[in-house]
C-alpha cells in the first residue's frame, strides 16, 4: 500500500509528488466547481469497467462544452502509470479535468485556455471491503436537493458531500437520496437498487434526474445474462423497506448489500442471496475484462 509520503500525482502532463502537486487559485475547479471527474476501480492492478467510464467522461466534458484533455488511448496510459507508481493493486484512480485556470469570471474563459488534467490513485482494503459486503450496510434517507443535471458527473458535490455526512452521522454507509413524490433517486455516491419479492431487480430509470453509473449498467447487463429481470423504475422508501433485499452499486462499492435504511430491517435484515451472487459475478467479470 502507498504511504503518504511516496504518493505521486499526475498534474497536467508531470508526475510529481504530493507535496509538489498543486493547481492555481484561479482555477475554475476550485472557483465554480467547473470541471468533471472519473473514478474507476482497480483489480490487480488493472482498471475496471474502462470503456463505460471513458465513454461517460466523454459525454460530461461534451455536456459543458469541453474537449477530451487527450485521447482516450492516451488517458489510459496516464492512468495506469499512476495506478503503477502508486503502487496500488486494489483500490481506485481518480481522474478530474477542470475548465482551467483564468481570472474569476463567471463566463468562460478565452478558447484555447488548456484544462486542468489531474490524476491520483489509492489503495483500498479489499478484504474489509469483503468483510463490509459480508455484513451489509445501514442507510438513511435524506432529501434530494441537487440540481437538474445529475447525469454530468461534475464536482460540484456539495449537497452529496452533505449528505454523505449525515449518514456518518447516523453510523451509516451511504445516504440514499428522495424526491418531492416520495421515491428514492441514488444514493449520495452511488446507484440503489432493490430486489422485490418475485427476485426482480429494480432501480430508477436513466431518463430520472441522476448519474448513470458504470457500475449500474455493466449489472444490467448481467442480469440480462443470468435472465434477471431488471425494472428500470423508481421506487419508495416503503417499497424498499418491503423489499427482499436491497443493495448499492459504485466503482468503489462494485455491488453492497444494504441491510437496513434509517434503522429498519430490510428484509431478513441479513445481506441477501441475491445481492450476494450479484457481486461475485460484477467482481468475477471484472477482473476478467479489466484493462
Ligand atoms: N461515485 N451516483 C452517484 C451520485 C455517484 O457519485 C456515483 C459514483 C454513482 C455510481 O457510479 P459508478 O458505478 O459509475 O461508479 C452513482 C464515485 C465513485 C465517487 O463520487 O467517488
Amino acid at each position: 500500500m502507498e504511504s503518504p509520503l511516496s504518493r505521486i500525482a499526475y498534474v497536467n502532463g508531470r508526475f510529481v509528488r504530493y507535496a509538489e502537486a498543486g493547481v492555481s487559485i484561479e482555477d475554475r475547479g476550485f472557483q465554480f466547481a467547473d470541471g468533471v471527474y472519473e473514478v474507476w476501480g482497480v483489480l490487480g492492478g488493472r482498471l475496471t469497467d474502462w470503456d463505460g467510464h471513458a465513454e461517460r467522461l466523454e459525454r460530461s466534458l461534451s455536456e459543458l462544452k469541453m474537449a477530451m484533455p487527450m485521447s482516450q488511448a492516451a488517458l489510459l496510459t496516464v492512468l495506469r502509470e499512476t495506478v503503477r507508481r502508486n503502487r496500488v493493486v486494489d483500490g481506485i484512480v481518480y481522474l478530474q479535468v477542470t475548465r482551467g485556470v483564468a481570472r474569476r469570471d463567471h463566463a468562460f474563459p478565452r478558447p484555447g485556455t488548456p484544462l486542468t488534467v489531474v490524476v491520483t490513485a489509492k489503495s483500498v482494503d479489499l478484504a474489509a471491503e469483503e468483510a463490509k459486503a459480508a455484513r451489509g450496510v445501514a442507510v438513511v434517507t435524506q432529501p434530494d436537493i441537487r440540481w437538474g443535471r445529475c447525469d454530468i458527473k461534475t464536482v460540484g458535490l456539495l449537497p452529496n458531500a452533505l449528505a454523505k455526512q449525515a449518514a456518518r452521522e447516523a453510523g451509516a454507509y451511504e445516504a440514499w437520496l428522495v424526491d418531492r413524490d416520495g421515491y428514492v433517486t441514488e444514493g449520495s455516491s452511488t446507484n440503489a437498487w432493490i430486489v422485490d419479492g418475485e427476485g426482480r431487480l429494480r432501480t430508477r430509470d436513466t431518463g430520472a434526474n441522476i448519474l448513470r453509473g458504470v457500475t449500474r449498467k455493466t449489472l444490467v447487463t448481467l442480469a440480462a445474462e443470468l435472465q434477471l429481470p431488471v425494472l428500470e423504475r423508481p421506487f419508495t422508501v416503503a417499497e424498499a423497506l418491503g423489499a427482499s433485499e436491497a443493495f448499492l452499486t459504485a466503482a468503489t462499492a462494485f455491488v453492497t448489500p444494504v441491510v437496513t435504511i434509517d434503522g429498519k430491517p430490510v428484509g431478513s435484515g441479513r445481506p441477501g442471496p441475491v445481492a450476494g451472487r450479484l457481486r461475485s459475478l460484477y467482481l468475477q467479470q471484472a477482473r476478467n475484462r479489466s484493462r
